[in-house]
């Protein structure tokens, strides 16, 4: 097989040889997301397509490509691809669920701890030159062991989030789309709340949600006002499930205690007043950025993209319902 593929930026070698072998591949040459110019213009010979969630796969760009008959998405969340459309032109998409949950749930209690500990204003207030002696009183933090933690979104990286606060004696909350049985609530050790009973009860709230028409701004004002003072926001999903100006206001107003956010509304723009925040820690939409991790991703884009030219089953086919398979 040597159909014409895109890949919009270099992913891990070992990924990046089998697609040599198997494809005849233009691939972004710079260290950077290709500018909706430089996409136009490559994607309209090929027949697959593997962008990262940086690139809008939109209605426009999909009919500057009339030969295209697959996308596989480098990442889980496929937010970025217009998937009715594609279905629409029967173009096959695909994303990378399953490798990326571990990764993903480390990085949400990294930065759980860390804001719970005031670790990154620690060590700060070491580099300036501030650490003079053991104070009773420096840089006091909140408890996590015993503590509630509240998960919106309950599926695979909601699940591993929950696993991991077990060895933290932690009562865990959870809101979710449908709710579980009562034997998995049981097997897991977690409790079916309503969002607006999690916010209220939770001192840690975490989201794993997809972004879609329910989820966009899911987190707004209202919902901040029903948090507790003490509590905490993390955020390793998508930006724009929290309205990030309402954040900002309600971490000015001291609404509640902090936020921990490794995705933005506008990424990589963040809203004015974020940054100035002390109480909040900021990470460049890392939560999957482990060597392994992102081996493993690249692999399964491949592999889907593969499959999808060669006309056999992708395996993480995402627009099946819309295709009718
Ligand atoms: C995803 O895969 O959707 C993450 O946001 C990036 O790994």
């Amino acid at each position: 097989m040597s159909e014409k593929v895109l890949v919009t930026r270099k992913l891990p070698e070992k990924a990046m040889k089998l697609l040599h072998s198997e494809c005849y591949l233009t691939v972004n040459p710079y260290d950077r997301p290709m500018t909706r110019q430089e996409l136009e213009r490559a994607i309209e010979p090929v027949c697959g397509l593997l962008p990262l969630l940086t690139d809008t796969i939109d209605s426009t760009l999909i009919d500057k490509a009339p030969k295209l008959r697959v996308i596989a998405n480098y990442a889980v969340g496929y937010n970025n691809i217009d998937l009715d459309y594609c279905s629409k032109k029967n173009i096959r998409v695909s994303n990378t669920p399953g490798v990326l949950t571990e990764a993903t749930a480390d990085l949400t209690w990294s930065l759980m701890m860390a804001l719970a500990r005031r670790v990154v204003e620690g060590d700060l207030y070491i580099r300036q030159g501030k650490f003079k002696a053991w104070s009773p009183s420096l840089l006091l933090g909140q408890d996590i062991y015993q503590k509630k933690l509240g998960i919106i979104g309950f599926g695979r990286i909601g699940a591993a989030v929950a696993k991991r606060a077990r060895g933290f004696n932690m009562t865990v909350l959870y809101c979710n789309r449908n709710r579980l049985s009562s034997y998995t609530e049981n097997k897991m050790g977690i409790s079916y709340r309503s969002l607006d009973q999690l916010l209220q009860q939770a001192d840690y709230v975490t989201l794993h949600v997809p972004l879609n028409e329910h989820t966009h701004h899911l987190i707004g004002s209202e919902e901040l006002r029903k948090m507790k003072e003490t509590a905490y926001l993390i955020n390793t999903s998508r930006g724009s499930v929290i309205d990030e100006k309402a954040l900002v206001q309600a971490l000015q107003d001291r609404v509640i205690a902090g936020a921990a956010l490794d995705v933005y509304e506008n990424e990589p723009e963040l809203t004015p007043g974020l940054a100035e925040l002390s109480q909040t820690i900021l990470t460049p939409h890392i939560a999957s950025a482990t060597v392994q991790t992102r081996t493993e991703m690249a692999m399964v884009a491949v592999k889907n993209l593969l499959a999808g030219l060669k006309g056999e089953v992708m395996p993480n086919l995402v627009n099946k319902d819309l295709l009718g398979l």
